[in-house]
């Protein structure tokens, strides 16, 4: 299956639909990357706090030796996690990644949050998550003063030492990359954010078109991903709309791949994560119908500016510490 590809500043060709691999559980990432690969996923989007990349890399390993795929069909993402921001954390981190990974060279590595907090060695927890000492009386998130642009001229260094292919970074609004681009050697070359038809990230979409950003939408599905954690109401979930049930009527097929066709159709790159060999098979079925721009429009109009993954609310809620990022 040829799934089309995003072309980056470096010139590299990213897949515009990758498997998502937050929450998938260490012990089931063996099938779910069998699966994935064997049902035509080449871009897996991973990272050091999704605390899976080894399992990631046994399995990416084991799909290389049976013959499914070369490393060079793979489009690997992985990213920086919060407590590594200072300059002398980021190769330390990005070689944990590649190790685990079982890789010589990601294809792409992200900044996970423009949030930098205090460092945790490696010894003393892997991956650190967000609490800086989960045993303590009260615990808590514990910040850094660690500058971005710091951290992106390491980012840099990885680029140049041939240890990643390119860099971006996710969760920034456009001040933050505007202050990116001022400063950077290397502009970003992708930023990952939450994206959807209750948050389509209008103005943002068109800035990253603008400045030559490749745009990849996570939680594409919406509120589906959230409701286990709590993170999303009853009523929310996009896929269950009228608009989408009628324009999956008429196309003859599930809501599911109209949400998903709409992200692929306004020109973002996609990540759906699933562990359901149909379903990601599924997700992967949405190249050959189109939605006329009427059905665009009205999937569009479902924006509420409804973020689901927002720190200024989850850290608190679960890490008592006021941790805002967007406002
Ligand atoms: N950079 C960041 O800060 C950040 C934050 C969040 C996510 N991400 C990345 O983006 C990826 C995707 O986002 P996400 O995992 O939050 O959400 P998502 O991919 O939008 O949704 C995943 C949820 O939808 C279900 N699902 C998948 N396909 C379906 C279908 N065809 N029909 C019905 N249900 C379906 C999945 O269940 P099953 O598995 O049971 O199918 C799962 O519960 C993540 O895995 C991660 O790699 C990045």
């Amino acid at each position: 299956m040829e799934i089309p590809t995003v072309q980056l500043v470096s010139g590299d060709a990213m897949p515009r639909v990758g498997m998502g691999m937050w929450k998938v559980a260490p012990d089931a990432c063996a099938r779910v990357v069998h699966d994935a690969v064997d049902v035509g996923y080449r871009h897996f989007d991973c990272a050091c706090d999704y605390a899976n990349e080894e399992a990631v890399g046994h399995a990416m390993g084991a799909a290389i030796d049976a013959g499914q795929c070369d490393r060079s069909d793979l489009w690997i993402t992985s990213k920086l996690w919060n407590t590594y921001h200072a300059r002398e954390h980021v190769r330390p981190a990005c070689e944990r990644s590649l190790r685990d990974l079982g890789l010589d060279y990601l294809d792409l590595y992200l900044i996970h949050f423009p949030i930098a907090q205090r460092y945790v060695p490696f010894e003393t927890r892997y991956p650190p998550e967000w609490l800086y000492d989960p045993e303590a009386d009260s615990p808590k998130i514990e910040l850094s003063r660690s500058p971005l642009h710091e951290t992106w001229s390491a980012m840099e260094e990885l680029v140049r030492d041939g240890l990643v292919r390119n860099i971006g970074v996710c969760n920034f609004g456009t001040s933050q990359l505007r202050d990116l681009l001022a400063s950077a050697e290397i502009a970003p070359a992708v930023l990952q954010v939450e994206t959807h038809p209750h948050l389509t990230q209008e103005k943002l979409l068109r800035f990253c078109n603008e400045e030559q950003i490749a745009y990849t939408a996570f939680s594409p599905l919406g509120a589906l991903s959230y409701f286990s954690l709590g993170m999303a109401e009853e009523g929310e979930a996009v896929v269950e709309s009228d608009v989408i049930r009628n324009v999956a009527k008429r196309v003859e097929r599930t809501p599911a791949q109209i949400v998903l066709r709409w992200g692929l159709q306004r020109g973002t790159a996609i990540i759906p994560k699933s562990e359901n060999r149909v379903r990601m098979a599924e997700n992967l079925a949405i190249f050959d119908f189109e939605l006329t721009q009427a059905e665009m429009d009205s999937i569009s109009d479902l924006n509420r500016d409804r973020r689901f993954n927002d720190p200024g609310d989850f850290c608190e809620a679960a890490f008592n510490t006021f941790c805002p990022i967007y406002e």
